[in-house]
């Protein structure tokens, strides 16, 4: 399962970099706005920051909500760098709009996806990607990650290339749980990837270790 990072804050994703462990970046418009971007210079300039920290996907969401204004700035979006993946919302002008960018060879993540119907329409349309929202099912009370496997079983049933990428992750639990159900993608904040660093056994084992390794200076 790859990782991708779910920010637009440079440390954060430069941390993640450095740790040899990320293959690429989501960001939507709250985590931009969070990060006190403003005005299209500043969002075209973050993206461009962003690219040249990672080396895979940098998905960069629209704002438009119509086909027409989804297209322009997916194309802008587009030509910042070859790795940025245009982020459409799982409307019906956002299917369109993944089909157009298909057929221009230009990556998708068709995003806000709460069932297998609309991630069928995004794959079926030509997306790279799929982002089921696991955390905000689980926050109604819903099953988020049975959603990613169900969407997972139903893509390696009808051999459906489409990448399905775990978004909305909360913790570290749901990133092994993404494992189980056989997600592709997981993109979490990085306290959910540092947290599968964590086992007191190491800690403890490291310490000893610490010790004898003193004695023998
Ligand atoms: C990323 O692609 C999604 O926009 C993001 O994971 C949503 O996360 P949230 O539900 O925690 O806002």
């Amino acid at each position: 399962m790859k990782f991708f990072i779910d920010t637009a804050n440079l440390e954060q994703i430069e941390q993640a970099q450095n740790m040899g462990i990320l293959d690429g970046v989501t960001t939507n418009p709250s985590l931009m706005a969070k990060e006190g971007i403003k005005g299209k210079e500043q969002i075209m300039q973050r993206y461009k920051d962003i690219c040249n920290i990672v080396d895979g996907p940098v998905s960069a969401e629209v704002f438009a909500t119509d086909y027409d204004g989804m297209i322009k700035e997916g194309e802008e979006l587009a030509a910042i760098d070859p790795k940025i993946t245009v982020k459409l919302p799982c409307t019906k002008d956002g299917i369109r709009a993944v089909k157009y960018f298909k057929s221009k060879n230009i990556a998708t993540n068709c995003t806000l996806i709460f069932s297998v119907g609309q991630a069928l329409l995004a794959a079926k349309a030509g997306a790279t990607f799929v982002s089921p929202f696991v955390g905000r099912l689980d926050d109604i009370c819903e099953d988020g990650i049975s959603l990613v496997g169900d969407i997972v079983k139903v893509f390696r049933t009808y051999g459906l290339k489409t990448q399905v990428l775990a978004a909305s992750i909360r913790h570290t639990n749901h990133i092994l749980k993404c494992l189980q159900v056989g997600a592709d993608v997981a993109t979490c904040p990085l306290k959910a990837i540092e947290g599968l660093l964590n086992h007191p056994l190491t800690d403890k084992g490291l310490d000893i270790f610490i010790k004898d390794a003193a004695k023998m200076q």
